[in-house]
Formats: C-alpha cells, structure tokens, sequence
C-alpha cells in the first residue's frame, strides 16, 4: 500500500536491526486518513470471505481495526490486557508473550461478544513473532467462532510471525512488509 509505505519512509524511525518506530502515524499518533485507507484496503482483500466481525488487541491494533470494521460495516472487538471493571461474566483468554516486552500477559475478551460459527477478521498494526495473533486466534476458536483471515498493517518479515501463522494455516495480508531494517534503512520485501 503506497501510502503507507510513504509514511514508513518519511516518519518511520528505526530503532535498531529489530524495532521501526512509527509513533507519528500509527501507535502513538494516529493519522486517520491513512487509517481509512488501510481499512478501505482490508475491507477490499478480505471482500466475499462473509466477515461478521473484526477482532484486534489494545492499544495499537484499535485504530487500524476500527477503520476495517467500518468499511466492512461489522462490529469492531479488542481484547483487553487489562482487568477492566466492565470486563464480567464469562472470559475467553489467551496467554501472549511480548517478545518486545519480554513479558507474558493475559488477553481476555467477554464471551459474550463472540459467537460460536462467526466469520472473525483478526487486525493488528505490527506482527512480529505472531503472538499477538496466535493469541486472538486461540479466542476466537475457544468461541467456536472461524479466523477468516489475518490483516497486518505492517509486518516484519525478517521475523518468524507470518511464518507461523501460515504453518497453522491462517491467511495473512500485510499491507507493508519490511525485509529488514539493517543500516539503520527500511527496506521493503515487495
Ligand atoms: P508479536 O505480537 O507479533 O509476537 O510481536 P512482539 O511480541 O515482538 O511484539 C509485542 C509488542 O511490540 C506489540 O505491541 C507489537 O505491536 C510491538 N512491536 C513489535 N515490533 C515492533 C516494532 O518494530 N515497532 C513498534 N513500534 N512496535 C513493535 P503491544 O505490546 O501490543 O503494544 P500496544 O499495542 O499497546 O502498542
């Protein structure tokens, strides 16, 4: 996706071999005319596969998966990481382990929101090493609910992430996907 990549290029700041800092335009300020087109652009590669809803994790993953929901015109469900007061009544969860953080937490979502046979899109801003994702899929299968697809904004694939989730099956779409980051440069895959 053009836009994107443009962004990548012109506020993107790489941190190191492993880490891209995008905090201008996409997880810590958020531009919504690129949010609306990464979400024009999910909605398009995922048309016809019968979506019911779009699933994400707080906090990055919101913006991104709230502008596909929208251009698919399905509801939008983000797992929380923390305890919420609101948060009752029966919990699906996974554990994630940050690779990043280096930390495990567990994410959780009210099983009410999730129903078995539904047609769930799983949207997030990075993948990695495909936690993230294979957390929100292991709760969308614990509702006996069917990952359609993986929507990833940007994907690092020097990392082992969509490596996996293709393994188990997933279809995965990355609208940038990076080939690395050495020399302090951003170098697209395609
Ligand atoms: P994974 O989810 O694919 O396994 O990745 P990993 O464990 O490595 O990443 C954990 C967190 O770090 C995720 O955010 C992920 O979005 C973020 N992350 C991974 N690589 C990068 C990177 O190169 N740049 C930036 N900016 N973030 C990266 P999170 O813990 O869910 O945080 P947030 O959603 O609250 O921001």
């Amino acid at each position: 996706m053009e836009l994107l990549k443009q962004k990548i290029r012109e506020q993107g700041v790489v941190l190191s071999a492993q880490v891209l800092k995008v905090d201008a335009f996409l997880n810590h300020q958020v531009d919504p005319v690129l949010m609306q087109q990464v979400g024009v652009e999910f909605a398009r590669r995922f048309a016809g596969q019968g979506i019911d809803k779009v699933l994400t994790i707080e906090a990055s993953g919101i913006a991104p998966a709230l502008m596909t929901a929208l251009a698919l015109g399905v509801p939008m469900l983000f797992a929380r990481k923390q305890q919420s007061l609101t948060l009752g009544g029966e919990l699906l969860t996974a554990r994630v382990y940050s690779f990043t953080k280096q930390v495990e937490s567990t994410i959780a979502v009210a099983a009410s929101h999730l129903a078995a046979g539904e047609r769930v899109l799983i949207v997030d801003d990075f993948l990695a090493h495909g936690q993230a994702a294979r957390g929100l899929a292991t709760i969308v299968e614990q509702a006996g609910a069917r990952v359609a697809g993986i929507g990833i904004v940007i994907e690092k694939s020097f990392q082992p992430g969509r490596g996996e989730l293709a393994r188990l099956g997933y279809r995965v779409e990355s609208l940038a996907r990076i080939a690395s980051l050495d020399g302090g440069a951003v170098r697209f895959l395609d």
